[in-house]
């Protein structure tokens, strides 16, 4: 695909169709997001799959979870503070006082993709070791983009989500991840279901203007 098709199309998917991924395609993607850049070169990062049977197991074990009202406790948020700064909060304001879909009669849509995991056919975890530098986050979400971008290219659609790491606990179980490392982000992976009214156009939310994130000091 053309680098602008592939950049125009990063739009997150909040329902895939049951259409599997190809596990060969999977692994290549992930074998070129390593050429990714990252700070002295530390590659911290680390990609784990979940697909097919165990999968099925992982999203039925949170719903447990979720049905019990167990409070999300992500790794992440326990090494880094949830205090954000006004700018950042003032942009999620924004986003949902233009969105009525995020919190008027949308709602449960939005919900239901959450806590179906969007029907992804496969979900990237995302981790670095637990004794990191702040730096390594940053290298991790760039990472994350080469997944993302790279998996566009090939025809699927992504979504990034921390609703899927809300239980690191039960993603250990069936990943196997050590508790030497910290769950950071997971990305689902499929084929977009443009059917489902969660997936609609008009849900696409908007970007600030560039004037207030882009200053050319001279
Ligand atoms: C780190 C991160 C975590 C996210 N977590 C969620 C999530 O838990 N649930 C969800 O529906 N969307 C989640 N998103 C998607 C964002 O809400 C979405 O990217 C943003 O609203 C802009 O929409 P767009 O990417 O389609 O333009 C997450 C995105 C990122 C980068």
């Amino acid at each position: 695909m053309e680098f602008n098709d592939v950049y125009n199309n990063e739009r997150v998917t909040r329902k895939f169709t049951n259409r599997k991924v190809n596990e060969n395609l999977l692994a290549k993607i992930i074998e070129r997001a390593k050429q990714s850049p990252s700070l002295l070169n530390s590659q911290p990062w680390k990609a784990y799959v979940l697909t097919g049977e165990a999968l099925k197991k992982f999203k039925k074990d949170v719903k447990e979870q979720l049905d019990a009202n167990v409070e999300p406790n992500e790794d992440f948020t326990t090494m880094l503070s949830l205090n954000w700064d006004l700018y950042p909060s003032q942009n999620m304001a924004t986003v949902g006082a233009s969105q009525p879909y995020f919190f008027n009669n949308k709602m449960e849509l939005f919900t239901e993709a959450n806590n179906t995991m969007f029907n992804a056919q496969d979900i990237v975890f995302l981790t670095i070791p637990k004794a990191s530098p702040i730096w390594s986050v940053f290298d991790l979400g760039i990472f994350a983009q080469s997944i993302m971008l790279l998996a566009i290219d090939a025809g699927l659609a992504i979504m990034p989500a921390h609703s899927m790491v809300s239980y690191p606990k039960v993603v250990r179980k069936y990943t196997k991840i050590p508790d030497e490392e910290l769950v950071g982000m997971a990305i689902g992976l499929g084929y977009r279901d443009n059917a489902a009214e969660v997936n609609d156009s008009k849900y696409i939310p908007n970007r600030l203007p560039t004037e207030e994130v882009y200053k050319l000091v001279k």
